[in-house]
């Protein structure tokens, strides 16, 4: 949100934190972590050895011997493979792009009282001046938190994780309006106060930014951070805090409370996600329904049953999960096989026994559709509400559908299979389209609401992301698609450094940087490092995928992948 930077420095009193509220930042980052202890198996993914043979695929040799070591700057010699570099191998060359990328990742570090705590937005000196985009936007910052677990350096993501935690705990008002006590910052800012010689935080939870629109992904976004902290660390004394467990059990009741919903799914504002303005994602995006997925998936891996008040919270989450992935895999999964089925819908139907429960209309189906729906593969469609599927694409939250396990296994390679049929149009020259098709002429008026920032082609209007290459590649690992991956990386290694690391590339290839993009783009460099490392040594995947929860048992029967 580009408004954030310019609004939050004149935040009321209530967002300014005192020094006082550091309580637990200090007591916590003393605490001995307790390594590898899990809790009722909750944390057993699937075994390593699995990844590591679909990540031989297609490769002589196997690629996990091409280099078994990467030099990270100020990180110190890391070993990808988790194991100690060996000092008898001294084969390892620095990849230049790779210690680049290292080195504008560590620049864009922001410090509160002299401990590192977030990555601010993009650092950019490109143009001989300094444009920094100085705020730590949560979701943003999710991927440089990633990059820094694998590469063995948790502290950064403690302090995250505690400092948002904090935030939390303001109180957030929009004019005379309280937002609920779950909510979290869509970013906040550390202002230095050089005469005081205080860091205080500013944050904006929805009343600084562009549309006054709270963010619904950051508080998902936490938890499944938590538990990846967790998962990658061993250390289960921070979820286990009882300030973590009430954070969690804030974000639960929030998006579990009772209302006038039908549907399990959570019913959101247009611009509550990545995608942060106007384009028509209002209602159920697939977007914040993968991640409410995942963040009720890690939050019960996370929740001590015993914790007072965690049994209501669990029970609670149980009953919402197996609602909404029944929810999701019957009515959000779209191939060519149901796509005729709705093609071929009956209208107007009452009662119980509709097929077409939301009286979809055939005639709303677009043209693009029609030729873009190849025989094999499938997607969650963008959203589904009465007489309305947006039937667009969109990357992040089928990536994170298949890494929750929301996709069965079948949905999964489905997903896949259609990145790879129509790899022109979702990846073309630089991964990955935010969304696909753009909205234009009289629709793109209508839907954004004439946003010149979202013309066709563009920004998050069919622009191309590369930060979203590190959900891609984790869920080629987790599909054993590798092929896939390498591909895109290439693609990314081609360009984004010579490119200054753009936020986002425009085109109906992506072959052009984007308009109005900001180079030095954290998150484009951190989600190519994270790319690069899940690839070299794919175990890190574990912190970041759910396996199948077989109690989930898959609803539909039906291929996902329907082959002529
Ligand atoms: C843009 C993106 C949003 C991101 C922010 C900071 O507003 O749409 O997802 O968090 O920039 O990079």
């Amino acid at each position: 949100m580009e408004a954030a930077a310019a609004a939050t420095t004149t935040n009321k009193a209530p967002s300014m934190a005192d020094p006082e509220d550091d309580f637990d930042l200090s007591r916590l980052l003393n605490h001995r972590p307790r390594i590898n202890v899990e809790r009722q198996r909750s944390f057993d993914d699937r075994s390593l050895g699995d990844l590591y043979l679909s990540a031989m695929d297609g490769r002589s040799g196997g690629y996990m011997d091409s280099y078994d070591t990467m030099y990270s700057p100020g990180g110190g010699l890391r070993s990808l493979s988790g194991t100690p570099a060996s000092s008898t191998r001294h084969s390892f060359e620095p990849y230049p792009l790779v210690f680049e990328a290292w080195e504008a990742l560590r620049r864009s570090l922001v410090c509160f009282r002299g401990q590192p705590l977030g990555t601010i937005a993009a650092v950019d000196h490109s143009a001989g001046e300094v444009l920094n985009y100085d705020q730590v936007f949560v979701r943003d910052f999710v991927p440089s938190a990633l990059a820094f677990l694998m590469n063995g350096e948790p502290e950064i993501v403690k302090n995250f994780l505690l400092k948002t935690l904090l935030l939390q705990g303001w109180e957030k008002r929009i004019d005379r309006f309280k937002l609920g006590e779950g909510a979290m910052p869509a970013s906040f800012k550390v202002l230095k106060d050089p005469k005081r010689g205080v860091d205080t935080l500013s944050a904006d939870f929805g009343e600084s930014a562009i549309g006054r629109v709270a963010p619904a992904d950051s508080g998902f976004w936490w938890i499944i951070l938590l538990r990846a902290y967790t998962k990658s660390t061993g250390d289960l004394t921070l979820a286990e805090t009882p300030e973590c467990q009430k954070g969690i059990r804030l974000i639960m009741n929030q998006c579990l409370a009772e209302g006038f919903d039908t549907f399990p799914t959570l019913l959101c504002a247009d611009g509550c996600c990545m995608i942060d303005r106007r384009m028509g994602v209002y209602g159920y995006p697939i977007e914040i329904q993968a991640l409410f997925f995942m963040a009720l998936r890690c939050a019960l891996l996370l929740l001590k049953p015993e914790g007072e008040g965690n049994k209501d919270t669990v029970e609670r989450i149980v009953t919402r999960l197996h609602a909404l992935s029944y929810h999701m895999r019957a009515y959000f999964w779209l191939d060519f096989q149901q796509l005729n089925v709705i093609y071929r819908f009956k209208t107007e139907e009452y009662s119980h026994t509709a097929v077409n429960k939301f009286n979809v209309i055939p005639e709303s189906i677009p043209d693009w559709l029609l030729d873009f729906m190849p025989s094999k593969g499938g997607y969650f469609v963008g959203n589904v509400s009465p007489a309305r599927m947006d039937f667009r694409w969109f990357a992040l939250g089928n990536c994170v559908a298949i890494l929750a396990s929301l996709a069965t296994p079948d949905q999964a390679a489905a997903i896949m299979d259609l990145i790879e049929e129509r790899w022109e149009d979702l990846v073309g020259e630089m991964p990955l389209k935010i969304c696909y098709p753009a909205i234009e002429g009289h629709e793109w008026q209508s839907v954004t609401g004439c946003d010149p920032k979202n013309t066709r082609w563009s920004y998050h209007n069919g622009g191309s992301w590369p930060v979203l290459l590190w959900l891609l590649t984790a869920a080629c690992i987790k599909t054993g698609r590798l092929k896939i991956a390498r591909r895109a990386i290439d693609l990314a290694e081609a360009r984004l450094a010579k490119d200054s690391w753009p936020e986002y590339y425009d085109g109906k290839l992506g072959r052009y940087v984007g308009k109005q993009a900001r180079k030095h783009q954290t998150w484009s460099i951190a989600g190519y490092l994270v790319a690069k490392m899940m690839l070299e040594d794919p175990s890190h995947l574990g912190m970041i995928s759910l396996e199948e929860d077989k109690a989930m048992n898959p609803v539909l029967k039906r291929s996902a992948s329907w082959t002529v």
